[in-house]
């Protein structure tokens, strides 16, 4: 499964990614408000990729990650992912990871709008949806950027390691992301 953008191929995960993965995966600073906790051992790095590089359709309820790699380098500078509900074909809930060495270059917002493009066009879902801790303005931003909605703020909602956060929950529905891309007359 390939997606391309001016500067990004975003592509299945392969083995010769894992160093580079494993590495990011370990940075504190691109963890710090993610799912894993660290240290993320080289095992779980590998069992992510072996099960990650064989995915080449999206599935109900299962995450597809996908690998971002910088055309011009060859090199993987993060990943995307979806996960379509269980109990609805047409909603997902989307992921997203920029190796610290590249952030604020636009790479977070050119790898999603790809990937959106993608599952609203090519795979015609309705609504797609994303959370992130309140304290990550980097993701919220890059949201807002993208148009997506802020739908609710969850006080003090998630306990990690021992404190509880607060998190943002936003929204995107197809008919949102069609009117911000259709050209202006
Ligand atoms: C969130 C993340 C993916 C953003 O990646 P990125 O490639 O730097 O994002 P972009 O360059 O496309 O930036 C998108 C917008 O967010 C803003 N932004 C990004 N990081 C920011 C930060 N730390 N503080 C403030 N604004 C930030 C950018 O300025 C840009 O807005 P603008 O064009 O209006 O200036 C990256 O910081 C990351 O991987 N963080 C760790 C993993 C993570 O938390 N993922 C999200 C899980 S919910």
């Amino acid at each position: 499964m390939n997606l391309h953008t001016q500067r990004l191929l975003i592509r299945n995960f392969q083995n010769s990614d894992l160093e580079v993965f494993f590495n990011y995966r370990n940075d504190p600073l691109v963890a710090k408000y993610q799912s894993w906790s660290l240290p993320y051992s080289q095992e779980k790095a590998q069992a992510f990729i072996n099960e990650m590089k064989d995915i080449h359709a999206p599935k109900q309820g299962q995450w597809l990650q996908l690998a971002v790699e910088l055309k011009e380098t060859g090199s993987l500078i993060g990943d995307v992912a979806f996960c379509i509900k269980d109990d609805d074909i047409r909603q997902a809930t989307i992921g997203f990871t920029i190796s610290s060495a590249y952030w604020n270059q636009g790479f977070a917002t050119e790898a999603l709008t790809v990937l959106l493009d993608y599952l609203f066009e090519d795979i015609n879902l309705h609504r797609i949806v994303a959370d992130c801790d309140t304290e990550n303005i980097g993701s919220w931003k890059t949201l807002e950027k993208l148009s997506f909605r802020r739908e609710a703020h969850f006080v003090e909602s998630l306990l990690i390691d021992g404190v509880y956060t607060s998190e943002y929950h936003y929204g995107l529905l197809q008919r949102e992301w069609r009117a911000r891309n259709k050209p202006k007359e």
